[in-house]
């Protein structure tokens, strides 16, 4: 196992590449499922979960091929190979975004058998609405040993209300509609830039999709989906904790490829805490000028403030000066950074989900524990400012979602390096 050693005290400056989105990506590889020939996604990312679900999409009897480090080409089986429609539980208990395969399968091949995820590190994460969503499109799902059969001759269009804007739940039934015979109206919509994307794609393959990015999307059903090419959006999860990053270490750095308009909450927070960051040709520039001030963050869905940012933006109120109330409204189980935090001198208080964070620590380097992805980035973002050095262990939970983070921080002036654990 690998750990990652910070020592801390640089001011970061220069310009950061940003990969693909990793939360665009795993949806699009499995809306290849849907077309009938090889697609192709250009500037994907580097990342543990897109080798996870490369691997399962193998498994299902697609051909995979990375064309390069960023490109990836995906075919549906050839000549006598048969599709499997079967994710298995060894592989979904990896990663919970496997059970996106659900609505392409049976959309295209009328059934599919995906484990079900079961709980994690960050909280229960039900897939009930994406379950109320392919029944009310006419399948029929039954619970079996831990898996879930969902099986339909044909998916009929339907109104679906979502009781909560879920984000994978709304690309499952986008996916699963788009073959469905008919309209399909989904109200509570998930607006997060991912879904429109996949939304964008899916129209490229010849679906009909209006309103992605609302609350309310339209799906006039087709029969068949045609193969495409598409170059995946620039992660905006990535490009905000780097933007953290830069404000923390008083630095400079341009996040080249991210796009403002995917960020407004958390640029609102950044301005507010005192952070200057410009729109500029390429990409955003991030400075950090003066003293941070505290700001307080409710975590809401899109467009409102990340659940995805909320543990990188506790580390920069553990050093701003005042005290900030952080509220987290996604998820029921995301502090586990806290303790951690704490570890190195933070003074953070919870009680259930809101945690109130005293500014104006002194972080000190320790050893670490990385617990869930977003936690993992926020223990290197107090390594950047602890005095000494802090050790982060288990970082394959930050490999899952961020591709070559010591390489791109140490581009720009980090004291950071991978070592054996
Ligand atoms: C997606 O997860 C992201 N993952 C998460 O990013 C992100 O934190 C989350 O959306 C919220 O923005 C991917 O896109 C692969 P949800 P998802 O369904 O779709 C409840 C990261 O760090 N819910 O929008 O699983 C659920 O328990 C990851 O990159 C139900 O109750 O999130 C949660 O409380 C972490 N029933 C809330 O809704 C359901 O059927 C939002 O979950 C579905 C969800």
């Amino acid at each position: 196992m690998d750990k990652i050693v910070v020592e801390g005290g640089a001011r970061l400056v220069g310009r950061i590449p940003i990969s693909g989105a990793k939360n665009a990506a795993l949806p699009l590889l499995a809306a290849a499922l849907l077309p009938t020939g090889a697609s192709t996604y250009k500037n994907v990312p580097q990342l543990a979960d897109v080798r996870t679900m490369a691997k399962l999409l193998r498994m299902l009897g697609w051909d995979v091929e990375f064309g390069s480090k960023t490109e990836i080409t995906i075919a549906p089986p050839s000549g006598k190979k048969k599709p499997k429609l079967e994710a298995p539980y060894d592989l979904v208990k990896t990663m919970r975004a496997s059970v996106l395969v659900l609505g392409p399968l049976v959309a295209r091949y009328g059934r599919a058998r995906v484990s079900l995820p079961g709980g994690c590190a960050i909280g229960a994460r039900p897939i009930d609405q994406h379950l109320k969503g392919l029944q009310a499109l006419g399948a029929k799902v039954t619970l079996d040993h831990g898996y879930v059969e969902v099986e339909a001759k044909r998916l009929k269009g339907a109104t679906i209300v979502l009781d909560m804007p879920t984000v994978t739940g709304c690309e499952n039934l986008l996916m699963a509609a788009a073959l469905a015979k008919g309209r399909t109206v989904i109200e509570n919509a998930a607006r997060e830039p991912e879904v429109e994307e996949l939304a964008t794609v899916l129209n490229k393959m010849g679906a009909r999709i209006s309103g992605a990015g609302s609350a309310l999307i339209t799906i006039e059903g087709v029969d068949e989906l045609l193969p495409i090419e598409h170059a995946i959006m620039p992660d905006r999860i990535e490009a905000g904790t780097f933007a953290v990053a830069a404000a923390m270490t008083h630095g400079d750095v341009l996040l080249e490829g991210a796009r403002p308009e995917h960020l407004d909450a958390v640029i609102a927070k950044l301005r507010a805490s005192g952070v200057t960051v410009a729109a500029e040709a390429g990409g955003i520039r991030v400075r950090g000028t003066g003293e941070l001030t505290a700001v307080d963050i409710i975590t809401q869905p899109h467009p409102g403030f990340p659940t995805d940012m909320q543990a990188q933006f506790m580390v920069m109120a553990c050093i701003a000066k005042g005290q900030s109330v952080i509220k987290e409204m996604i998820f029921e189980n995301r502090y586990m950074h806290v303790p951690e935090l704490g570890r190195m001198g933070a003074d953070i208080h919870i009680d259930g989900r809101v945690a109130v964070v005293r500014g104006g620590a002194k972080l000190t380097g320790a050893s670490v524990m990385a617990t869930d992805l977003r936690a993992s980035a926020s223990l290197i973002l107090a390594g950047l400012v602890a005095s000494g050095k802090t050790e982060v262990l288990r970082v394959y939970h930050l490999d899952r979602g961020y591709e070559a983070i010591e390489k791109k921080l140490r581009a720009v002036g980090a004291k950071i390096k991978r070592a054996k654990q």
